[in-house]
């Protein structure tokens, strides 16, 4: 069975864009209906410009995991970039996982994979400051042959490969063989493989096809076929107090 991790991200960009003025949407609420559904993880990306998850989220939903005796069913994993303001806080919470991610503060969402290969001493100082905790580590990369071996390098426990492209892409085939070689380079060195971004049912039905998949995860997608399932139940409950 492969590991659904949500990523709750635009959950608070919902509350933020009022500028934290309303109570709603509450993130435990969110954390509460996604296990209940059977998610196997909660993600959340601290970005640098903090425009959706707050260093207290964090903290929080730390705290109810732990509170609700979930740590051994629900992992939490923090996306993060690689900067020591991120390093000290992820070492404060101990969260099961941290995926590194690259960031640059305009992009509209995460568009590319670490460049892992051109970076090794970097990342492998905080693979190393995170592991020696007992943090285990993803690196966030695009499916590239050279960027597995170099995550293996780093000391990574698995690669996160980016499934951006292959989702945007018309025809599919060419990018979900660079997947799947990635993927089996990935195993074959010893990477737990992981994969993730821009999934919705129909791209996650093929790449939930690729070998060794452990786990992926999944936000915005999931965030917005919500409301297929939640709006109509909220206009009836509202004209129901008008009545
Ligand atoms: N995985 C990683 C590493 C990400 O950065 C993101 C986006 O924050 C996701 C998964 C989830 O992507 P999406 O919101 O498009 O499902």
């Amino acid at each position: 069975m492969i590991l659904l991790g949500v990523n709750l991200d635009h959950v608070a960009t919902l509350r933020q864009v009022r500028g934290r003025t309303t109570w709603y949407p509450d993130i435990l609420e969110q954390v509460k209906n996604v296990i209940s559904g059977g998610a196997n993880q909660i993600t959340v990306h601290l970005r640098e410009d903090r425009r959706h998850i707050q260093d207290e989220d964090l903290f929080e939903i730390k705290k109810y995991l732990v509170k609700n005796k979930l740590k051994n069913k629900v992992s939490l994993n923090l996306e993060m970039a690689c900067t020591s303001e991120m390093c000290k806080i992820a070492l404060k919470l101990k969260p099961d996982w941290v995926c590194l991610v690259p960031e640059k503060r305009k992009e509209l969402t995460t568009e590319g994979g670490l460049d892992v290969f051109c970076n090794k001493v970097k990342v492998r100082r905080f693979v190393s400051k995170l592991s020696r905790t007992g943090i285990r580590v993803s690196l966030f990369v695009d499916p590239v042959i050279r960027q597995m071996q170099a995550s293996k390098e780093c000391g990574a426990d698995a690669v996160e490969l980016h499934t951006g492209k292959y989702c945007l892409v018309k025809n599919k085939s060419t990018e979900f063989e660079r997947l799947k070689k990635s993927a089996i380079k990935a195993h074959s060195i010893g990477l737990l493989v992981h994969a993730g971004h821009g999934l919705d049912f129909f791209t996650t039905k093929k790449i939930a096809k690729l070998p060794h998949l452990r786990e992926v995860n999944i936000g915005h997608f999931l965030i917005c076929d919500a409301l297929n399932g939640g709006l109509k139940a909220s206009v009836k409950k509202m004209k129901s107090i008008l009545r």
